[in-house]
């Protein structure tokens, strides 16, 4: 019986040359839009913190592959990933209901631009992300890289609920607790805001920069290219309208060939 129910939402087929199969290790459900999942990681896998990986599940001949940003710093033992549940989604459908043991498939070759090597040195790195756009950050402000080409961090995460909010602030009360970045990482500052239900800061990361409230909040001056760098991540409508705020602010998009004052990532599954 047991056997039954894996193969049913695992299937028995075989692993697509190219690809790593790893074994569930954690999952653990936030909201029913919401959960994280980590794996085992294979030993010959390499990645820069904030890069994504294309994940995908054993039961087709010719699985679906969906880009996963790595939540997990580069040097952990397992890959951390977080995902949005959307219904009907031809991953996420099967996906949210993977169990410790199952198995996940990894392609190979990691790749990305929300990584620090993008960006010009600055004084201050913010981090601008929405919904599962928060899962590079969480790989990116648990590697200590970050904080040496850093004096200060700005993380903000926006959400349309609390509850949404929880992976990020459960992160960030570990995270000072660490030992390898929970020194470095005291002056990470960490901004959520939600934009459909009452809290003490509220509305789109974009408008709150539009009005100079995140700065007043914080007691920072508003963005300028001499000291600040961006990175953002989260829908595609958000993507396009802070990286508009960016460029308002006068910062100039990079890439790894060409670092800048800012880089863009998209965080979409489905
Ligand atoms: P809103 O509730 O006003 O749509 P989602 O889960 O749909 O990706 O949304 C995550 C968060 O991103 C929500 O708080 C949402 O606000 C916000 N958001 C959506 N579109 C934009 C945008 N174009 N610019 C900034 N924030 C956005």
């Amino acid at each position: 019986m047991a056997f039954d129910k894996a193969k049913e939402t695992q299937g028995n087929f075989p692993v697509p040359a190219g690809v790593y199969a790893e074994q569930v290790t954690l999952v653990e459900h936030y909201t029913d839009r919401l959960f994280r999942f980590r794996i085992t990681r294979p030993a010959a896998f390499r990645f820069r913190s904030g890069e994504f990986v294309m994940i995908g599940l054993p039961n087709a001949e010719k699985p679906v592959f969906r880009a996963y940003s790595v939540a997990s710093p580069s040097w952990d033992e397992e890959l951390e990933f977080y995902s949005i549940k959307v219904p009907d989604g031809p991953l996420t459908e099967h996906l949210q209901k993977i169990r410790v043991g199952d198995t996940v498939l990894l392609r190979r070759k990691p790749t990305g631009t929300l990584v620090n090597d993008a960006l010009l040195p600055g004084k201050r790195l913010w981090m601008f992300s929405t919904g599962t756009g928060i899962a590079p950050f969480a790989s990116l402000i648990r590697d200590p890289e970050t904080y040496e080409k850093f004096e200060e961090v700005i993380l903000t995460h926006t959400c349309r609920d609390v509850a949404e909010l929880k992976y990020g602030q459960t992160l960030v009360a570990e995270l000072k607790d660490d030992p390898l970045v929970g020194d470095a990482a005291k002056g990470l500052r960490h901004y959520c805001t939600v934009t459909r239900e009452d809290y003490g800061f509220r509305g789109r990361i974009t408008d709150l920069m539009a009005s100079g409230k995140v700065f007043d909040d914080l007691g920072l001056p508003p963005i300028c290219p001499d000291d600040d760098r961006g990175m953002i991540c989260g829908s595609m409508a958000m993507l396009r309208d802070t990286k508009a705020a960016l460029e308002g602010f006068g910062l100039k998009e990079g890439s790894n060939s060409q670092p800048a004052t800012f880089v863009v990532e998209r965080a979409f599954v489905d």
